[in-house]
């Protein structure tokens, strides 16, 4: 078992919205917190797909939002992953999350529906954690939670990474979607002129956000022409 981790009060601040704007369903009004200060817990899980940087980003610029508290699980596949394509280690990254749990944890709170949180993101997602998600097979904490966010609509983002896809995958991915999930595998946009591998994985991510709701003022849209 993990312990939950605590970290320093953030510095800058955010506007947050509510609801998330992938899930417009009925649920979405009483996930509104009950009074000013209370948080909203936000579920992120890294897995063993490449792209932990994304995950990473996420959580550092989860950080700017201070109305959102995150939740974080990262696979054992992922903790290998992280170790061969990043400086990072899994101790690091669990410091930017609000609170981290083991993935065989099955009794966290964000294992049940009755703990509201305004969404997940599995940043990246494998495609064994994304055919978990679209058979319902929560047997690790990660799959269990997507599973969980999924039935109580709450927006769930999968950033599938593989290439090439074969129909297994893409059937996966539908199924994913018609329960629900979005998938938003981190394709890079090259209108915004990206500069860097940086500026690469911040519009993804921006993107994620977005789908969670949450409005990223360093997130560079298109303005048209
Ligand atoms: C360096 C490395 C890169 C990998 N990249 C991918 C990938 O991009 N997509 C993928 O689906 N699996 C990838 N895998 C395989 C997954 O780690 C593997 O399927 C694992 O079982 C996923 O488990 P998890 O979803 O529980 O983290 C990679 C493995 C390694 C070691």
């Amino acid at each position: 078992m993990s312990p939950a981790t605590n970290r320093k009060p953030r510095s800058r601040s955010h506007q947050r919205q509510f609801p998330a704007a992938a899930s417009p369903g009925p649920e979405t009004k009483n996930q509104k917190p009950k009074t000013k200060n209370q948080k909203l817990p936000l579920i992120v899980a890294l897995t063993g797909a490449s792209g932990s940087i994304y995950g990473i980003r996420l959580l550092q610029r989860l950080r700017a939002f201070p109305a959102i508290e995150t939740h974080l699980v990262i696979s054992r596949n992922a903790e290998k992953v992280i170790a061969l394509e990043t400086d990072w280690t899994p101790a690091r990254i669990r410091k930017l999350a609000d609170r981290c749990w083991d993935p065989g944890e099955l009794a966290a709170p964000i294992a049940s529906g009755s703990f509201r949180t305004s969404g997940m993101a599995i940043a990246p997602c494998s495609i064994k954690t994304l055919a978990a998600v679209a058979g319902c097979h929560a047997a690790d904490l990660v799959s269990r939670a997507a599973d969980v966010t999924l039935k109580e609509r709450r927006p769930l983002v999968l950033l599938v990474r593989e290439t090439p896809l074969h129909v297994g995958h893409l059937r996966c991915m539908l199924e994913a979607a018609q329960a629900g999930a979005v998938i938003l595998p981190p394709v890079p946009a090259f209108y915004a002129r990206p500069r860097s591998v940086a500026d690469l994985v911040d519009q993804t991510v921006g993107k994620v956000l977005d789908v969670l709701g949450l409005d990223d003022p360093d997130y560079r849209r298109w303005r048209g022409v």
